[in-house]
């Protein structure tokens, strides 16, 4: 352990970065055939994501309808797969969920940096993308809100000012199947297990 080094290493990164342009990043997908690593890496890169409902709202009633959501499945390096969201009755999708709980997330790391800088475009399957099956599922009062509101606050502070008279509760999308696409060839399917059981960090050696 060399303590005066440290301070230095971030930015001797950035400049290798910048030196070997393209084929560096400063994230770290997993390998495109490691498909369950790449979508716990894609959640958790994610902040925010499109969450589609089957609407109960006229003109749209029975039609889907896609909204946007800030989520956290845990505070930076402490990712737990679990995309958790802080909800109100109040809103439109949420009003759709009391209805028909099932849902469908989809995150993109065109939301990052990383597509941009590595030009892929956001259609492409390089510029990897999951979709997540599911139901939204209300843990409040449950053990796991403490878990979802240090997940949730610690990477959408201003939540914290949310006005209270939202009736505002934490909820997790309880997933049933994981669609990923990462590379050419067209979809694959990652099981809620294989997903779970993955490690969205490069291992270091
Ligand atoms: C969620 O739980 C918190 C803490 O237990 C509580 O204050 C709040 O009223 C609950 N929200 C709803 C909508 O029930
Ligand atoms: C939650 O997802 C699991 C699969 O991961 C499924 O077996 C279970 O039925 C789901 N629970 C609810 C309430 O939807």
């Amino acid at each position: 352990m060399k303590p005066s080094l440290r301070p230095g290493f971030p930015l001797l990164l950035g400049l290798l970065c910048a030196a070997a342009s393209a084929s560096c990043s400063r994230f770290h997908i997993p390998p495109h055939d490691q498909v369950a690593r790449v979508a716990r890496y894609v959640v958790h890169q994610c902040d925010w994501a499109s969450m589609a409902t089957i609407s109960t709202h006229q003109p749209v009633a029975g039609q889907p309808f896609s909204n946007a959501f800030s989520i956290s499945d845990g505070p930076e390096q402490s990712s737990s797969g679990v995309p958790y969201l802080y909800l109100t009755r109040m809103e439109i999708s949420v009003q759709d969920l009391q209805v028909n709980p099932a849902a469908s997330l989809s995150m993109s790391l065109a939301q990052t940096d990383y597509c941009r800088k590595q030009q892929f475009d956001p259609q492409s399957p390089l510029c990897a993308h999951v979709i997540l099956s599911g139901t939204v599922i209300d843990v409040n009062g449950t053990e796991e809100a403490a878990f979802a509101k240090k997940a949730l606050f610690n990477r959408h502070p201003e939540m914290i000012d949310w006005p209270s008279d939202h009736n505002w509760f934490f909820a997790k999308f309880n997933i049933t199947q994981v669609w990923v696409l990462d590379y050419f060839g067209g979809v694959k399917t990652v099981t809620p297990e294989e997903y779970f059981q993955a490690s969205p960090h490069r291992k270091h050696h």
